[in-house]
């Protein structure tokens, strides 16, 4: 955890918000609304949220729909039910916003894989490439970058620019090899990697597609590649919840985190969604960081106005401008919210 985080989480704790008992009568769906009102909030989620707070939330999305949302929206508390690096962004877009993040300890395994000053030394031995960094990334990374992308977007990005054009490309090197082979381009790949999406057993998904060969194998790009070879469709959250309601296929085995499979479910009702195994003892893929967020810690966050994401303005300026050009490079690609 950064030093400025720590600080901030420090900040709360001294204020002892975190230790309020919440009358259990309370209907939280209830006051969270009657908060965004008061405060002209919006909340924002991540497809990996808990089910509670996907229903109550504004709008819910992938990593660059998210982005776009925080980039056009007017309200003046934006409630960021992700994890840092995307409240992160939504203040390094909305400096005059209060940015809350309902647990400031929601990190992120493949943000952290990637620390600023190794970064910085490894980019200085590649002095004439390019740097396009996924935005699960930390400000003091984007401030490293030319260009931000999303799973979403990240094949187009590298698409449009000249095929001599050397690249590094950070953090995730699973996000990067698929990207690699698609396009036929050999960028530098930072060995950094996301814990729930490698986490995934091929030998135990491949006896489970031999246990249903009607299921279709639908798998988020941060996996790693002999999961990837097998799959019948790879693609963002949003491009993969997209895929499995306009699939006439009625069954899917899913390699992401299991927090998509609640839209899903309720966009599809009538289809079956199995979670991808694991290879670990708990049998378990949700995202330790995204699952720190609860309804609780939404509501707490929206009444006393923290924690709060903040970051030094020289920083965010730095980290703006290659968001500042995604956001320009998808509008041109036409891809929306
Ligand atoms: P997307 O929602 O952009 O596909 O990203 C997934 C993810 O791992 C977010 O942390
Ligand atoms: Fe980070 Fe992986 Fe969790 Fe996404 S799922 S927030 S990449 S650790």
């Amino acid at each position: 955890m950064s030093v400025q985080i720590e600080n901030a989480f420090l900040e709360i704790e001294k204020k002892g918000y975190l230790d309020v008992e919440i009358d259990p009568s309370l209907d939280l769906f209830e006051e969270i609304e009657k908060l965004k009102r008061e405060k002209n909030a919006v909340l924002l989620a991540h497809y990996y949220q808990e089910p509670d707070i996907q229903d109550i939330a504004d709008y819910i999305g992938d990593s660059l729909g998210l982005a776009q949302e925080a980039a056009r929206t007017n309200a003046d508390v934006i409630v960021f039910a992700g994890v840092h690096f995307m409240a992160e962004t939504a203040k390094i877009l909305n400096p005059e916003k209060k940015v809350l993040l309902p647990d400031l300890h929601a990190g992120c395994s493949l943000s952290d894989s990637c620390p600023p000053p190794l970064f910085k030394a490894f980019k200085e031995q590649h002095p004439d490439h390019l740097v396009i960094s996924y935005i699960n990334c930390s400000a003091g990374i984007k401030a490293l970058s030319d260009i931000i992308c999303t799973s979403s977007n990240a094949k187009l990005i590298v698409e449009s620019l000249p095929k001599e054009q050397k690249i590094i490309f950070a953090p995730d090197r699973n996000l990067g090899a698929y990207i690699n082979k698609t396009t036929g381009r050999n960028m530098v790949l930072w060995n950094g990697a996301c814990m729930v999406h490698e986490i995934f057993s091929l030998e135990k998904i491949t006896k489970l597609k031999a246990r249903h060969p009607e299921a279709l194998l639908v798998a988020h790009p941060e996996c790693e590649e002999p999961i990837l070879r097998i799959a019948d469709f790879i693609g963002s959250t949003t491009q993969i919840l997209k895929y499995t309601e306009k699939s006439k296929n009625n069954s899917f085995i899913v390699a992401t985190e299991t927090g998509i499979m609640h839209q899903m479910q309720k966009n599809s009702p009538n289809k079956t969604f199995i979670a991808a195994p694991p290879d670990n003892a708990c049998a378990c893929n949700d995202c330790p960081h995204m699952k720190l967020n609860t309804l609780e810690k939404v509501y707490l966050c929206m009444k006393y106005g923290a924690p709060e994401v903040t970051m030094p303005e020289e920083l965010r300026l730095a980290a703006k401008k290659p968001i500042d050009r995604m956001l320009e490079l998808s509008k041109q690609f036409g891809l929306g919210g």
